[in-house]
């Protein structure tokens, strides 16, 4: 029964549940200017996708392809997969929950905007809210601001692990990231979403001492390639 989280960098993750392999955001090397890994070097039989920016699919279609992974996603994303020779999309809208072999997911609300690369409406952003067959909550926020609708989360019982955003100018900075870890009554933080460029540079180590100091929350500041396991 095991939970594993492993950073590539910017919002890409490669989550473990019981050895099922989920990519969140394929973002990688070369497009990514700081992950240590290309699509081709990645397993995965889900991928996740919380909205249509390139800095969250650049590697989609690619990743998708090679590895025919499930994708899950918004309604709108899967129909542009589909138009793009990805085929296993599976479409979801908000608040709406489903059972895959890992887990139930949830969309949950992020407040974002969200248009794919070539143009296309992606519809709205979301986060995800997965409740791992391990039996641990994780809580991936996606490309989001503090909103109110978090403290729905906390009063469904919290979450063990977040994984919020902390680069500030195109999401919530670190001040809100506390008190969105508060509002969701999370156990454990990983930020995200910082340092990739520098608009977004962010000391991620004061984030931490900040979490633990004002919430008492542990928060693990992953180098990029590194793992957590739970
Ligand atoms: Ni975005
Ligand atoms: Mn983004």
């Amino acid at each position: 029964m095991s939970l594993t989280i492993t950073w590539y960098g910017h919002a890409t993750f490669g989550i473990d549940v019981d050895g099922a392999k989920i990519i969140v955001d394929p973002f990688l090397k070369p497009n990514n200017p700081v992950a240590p890994v290309t699509a081709q070097e990645l397993l995965a039989d889900f991928i996740l996708v919380t909205h249509g920016h390139g800095d969250h699919v650049a590697d989609l279609v690619t990743l998708a392809k090679q590895t025919g992974a499930q994708v899950i996603c918004n309604f709108e994303i899967a129909t542009w997969l589909g138009r793009h020779g990805v085929d296993k999309a599976h479409g979801m809208n908000t608040g709406g929950s489903y059972s895959f072999p890992f887990g139930r997911v949830k969309l949950t609300i992020a407040h974002h905007s969200s248009v794919l690369p070539d143009g296309t409406y992606a519809g709205n952003p979301y986060g995800f809210l997965i409740h791992c067959n391990d039996g641990h909550d994780l809580y991936i926020a996606g490309d989001t601001a503090l909103t109110y609708d978090m403290k729905l989360i906390g009063d469904f019982g919290g979450v063990d692990v977040a994984i919020l955003p902390i680069g500030d100018n195109y999401t919530m900075g670190p001040d809100e990231a506390v008190i969105a870890a508060q509002w969701v009554k999370a156990k454990h933080v990983i930020p995200c979403h910082y340092n990739t460029f520098p608009v977004i540079e962010v000391d991620a180590q004061a984030f931490a001492k900040k979490l633990m100091r004002e919430a008492g929350i542990d928060c693990t500041v992953l180098a990029v390639g590194e793992s957590i396991s739970f």
